[in-house]
């Protein structure tokens, strides 16, 4: 059963009804809260310094929104830093954290390796203003309580410009727990971890979602988001049985964009499934009439995509990105994690030019950062 009272998605005639509050006060312990509020008083501090960006991103009426999706092991502060370099100021606008455990985040031990994903180096912060981009936090789950306790921690020792709840990943050992996508066929919890969310935060608040879960069933799940205190909807035009199989079914996207017309016409609407290209990124929201895309694994074809087109892009820069990468990656991560996560990008910066197979293969036998420079520079030299 859903708990909040709500017209017509009017946040204005959103009244809470403090139940997490409640359970946070009960549940949470007393060192916990402590910190939170302490955090809380910290961050306000700093805060006062700070320019005001808490304004709401999603209100905006530039158009068509670019945002660069949510990727585990792929977005996080070195890669986002990366693409940051690599953007013209209005080329893109959101961009997302890997998608964060809320159970995690309220555990006392789990809690600082999870919170990694949540790490943003002060070098992207700078880039953030710099480009006029926003950073949103995505965070999943199936408590809503977590989610509340969650938020709070988030709010408190972070600075984020959104939040964003992932209900979305197919993947089959979150789904079996009923988070991510399960949700798309559980709105009474689905509503819940938004009121939970909404109750503990007043930042902007999405949810990145898909078209269905065993089958197409985009009418009854639009009709049921839209009708939910959100600021964005993100919607991925496949099924969760699909996986990142097949293709995305964008004319759902456009019926999807049709319903929210009717009901919510102030929500905005993204789309996201196979965009490669920004010229795509351009095309698509005025044939489905979405209000932007979300870009995922396109970013792998041309990191430097909203910058400039993959041809203009010479074999120094290449190498200079990849040097580039490994020197983020080691000040993020240095003994935190592993080196072979970054051999996934090798393919990305290493190819299209004479020679790029041999260079790859040498690079793919490195073991550490230092092993993978020094073939590099080798080749540079
Ligand atoms: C390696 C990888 C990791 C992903 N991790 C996340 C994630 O943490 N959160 C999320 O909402 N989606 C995640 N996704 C899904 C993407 O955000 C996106 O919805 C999906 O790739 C479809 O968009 P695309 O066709 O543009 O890639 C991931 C996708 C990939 C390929």
């Amino acid at each position: 059963m859903s708990h909040f009272k709500c017209d017509n998605n009017s946040y204005n005639s959103w009244t809470p009804n403090k139940k997490w509050l409640s359970h946070f006060a009960k549940k949470t312990p007393i060192c916990f809260k402590s910190y939170v509020f302490f955090c809380s008083k910290m961050t306000l501090i700093a805060l006062n310094d700070m320019p005001e960006t808490n304004t709401n991103f999603w209100k905006t009426s530039k158009r068509p929104l670019m945002m660069l999706a949510p990727m585990e092991d792929v977005t996080d502060t070195a890669f986002r830093e990366l693409v940051l370099h690599n953007t013209v100021a209005g080329q893109l606008d959101i961009i997302f954290t890997e998608f964060t455990s809320t159970d995690g985040l309220c555990h006392h031990k789990g809690r600082d390796n999870v919170a990694q994903r949540l790490f943003v180096s002060e070098t992207e912060r700078n880039l953030l203003k710099e480009k006029g981009v926003k950073l949103v936090a995505q965070i999943w789950g199936n408590k809503p309580e977590k989610y509340y306790e969650a938020v709070k921690f988030i709010e408190a020792n972070y600075h984020f410009d959104g939040l964003d709840i992932n209900m979305g990943c197919p993947v089959r050992n979150v789904v079996s727990h009923g988070s991510c996508s399960a949700l798309i066929d559980n709105e009474s919890l689905a509503a819940e971890i938004i009121q939970a969310t909404r109750e503990a935060s007043s930042l902007p608040l999405s949810v990145k979602t898909r078209i269905g879960l065993k089958r197409v069933d985009t009418e009854r799940w639009m009709k049921f988001l839209f009708r939910q205190p959100v600021d964005g909807v993100i919607l991925h035009g496949r099924i969760q049985k699909q996986m990142s199989e097949g293709e995305a079914d964008w004319d759902e996207i456009a019926k999807a964009s049709a319903i929210r017309d009717e009901l919510a016409p102030d929500i905005p609407i993204i789309g996201n499934g196979d965009v490669l290209t920004i010229e795509d990124a351009l095309l698509k929201p005025e044939k489905y009439h979405t209000d932007g895309v979300m870009i995922g694994r396109g970013i792998f074809q041309n990191p430097w995509m909203f910058q400039s087109s993959l041809s203009e892009i010479d074999i120094e820069k290449r190498l200079n990105t990849l040097l580039k990468h490994l020197q983020l990656y080691e000040s993020a991560w240095a003994h935190i994690r592993p080196f072979p996560i970054l051999k996934r990008f090798f393919k990305i910066y290493i190819s299209g030019f004479r020679g790029a197979a041999e260079l790859r293969k040498e690079l793919m036998d490195s073991n550490s950062v230092e092993e993978a420079r020094k073939v590099l520079l080798g080749t540079m030299n």
